[in-house]
């Protein structure tokens, strides 16, 4: 493993984040996978209680996620898990006009999507434990070129709040380390607001890094204001 340069973030923060549970599908849409990226090795960074690694894994796929709330023992994490994915459902009704509900069955589908995942993710942590790893951006514990694709769903720019400019610009290095691809998902923070000028710097910064950055479009977003998602890729790097 190579060391990151940057520091590790403080622990604390850890708390103040949702644990949420996306499913494969919303995942599907949210980056964009196709046929092939699901056949790639992938790591899903915060994988929170998402069931993409699961579903992949059930497909024959090689997937891992990390997250800094699988060091809780597995009690402590379902329990965690659980009221959380509540206190998200809760969220995403009160705020019902900022979502698309057709894109996930209306709001009884969208809860039984959540529950189902959390689920999904909470039978496959038990069975293979060694696909969830305990770790934290912007350092994690995996070695460099160990996947093909990194994917990061509701941490980056979510928490910009909590989150400062330095620790995204490290999250993202690290992930390209790990990965020559790495795709973050959504642009907004958690009420929707679009930060282009974070983003500008951001893309600045990190092409002296010799990261390259695209914007690419989302189709079907269920968060209105999320309709882009942000590629970054190593700049010699060419899929074949
Ligand atoms: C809103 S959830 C997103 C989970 C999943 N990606 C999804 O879309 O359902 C945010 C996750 O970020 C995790 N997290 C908090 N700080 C982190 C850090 N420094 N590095 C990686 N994950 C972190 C939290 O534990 C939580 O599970």
């Amino acid at each position: 493993m190579t060391a990151s340069p940057f520091p590790t973030y403080p622990p604390q923060l850890e708390a103040d984040v949702l644990v949420s549970a996306r499913s494969l599908a919303e995942y599907t849409d949210m980056f964009g996978l196709d046929e092939r990226d699901r056949a790639s090795r992938i790591v899903d960074c915060p994988g929170g209680a998402a069931s993409a690694v699961a579903e992949l894994g059930a497909a024959g796929g090689d997937a891992i996620a990390v997250d800094p709330q699988y060091s809780l023992g597995a009690d402590e994490l379902r329990a965690r898990v659980l009221a959380d994915v509540e206190r998200s459902v809760t969220e995403s009704r009160r705020r019902h006009p900022d979502y698309d509900w057709d894109v996930r069955g209306g709001v009884v589908g969208h809860e039984e999507m959540r529950r189902a995942a959390a689920e999904t993710m909470l039978d496959d942590l038990c069975a293979r434990p060694e696909k969830y790893v305990a770790g934290a951006l912007p350092s994690l514990p995996l070695a460099s070129d160990s996947a093909d694709l990194v994917l990061c769903s509701h941490l980056l720019f979510t928490y910009a709040d909590i989150l400062d400019f330095d620790m995204h610009v490290a999250s993202l290095v690290d992930m390209a380390r790990v990965a020559p691809e790495v795709r973050v998902y959504p642009l907004v923070d958690h009420s929707g607001n679009p930060m282009p000028e974070f983003i500008r710097s951001m893309i600045s910064r990190l092409k002296k890094a010799r990261l390259t950055c695209r914007i690419e479009p989302v189709e079907r977003p269920f968060q209105l204001a999320a309709t882009t998602r942000l590629v970054v890729e190593r700049t010699a790097h060419r899929r074949p």
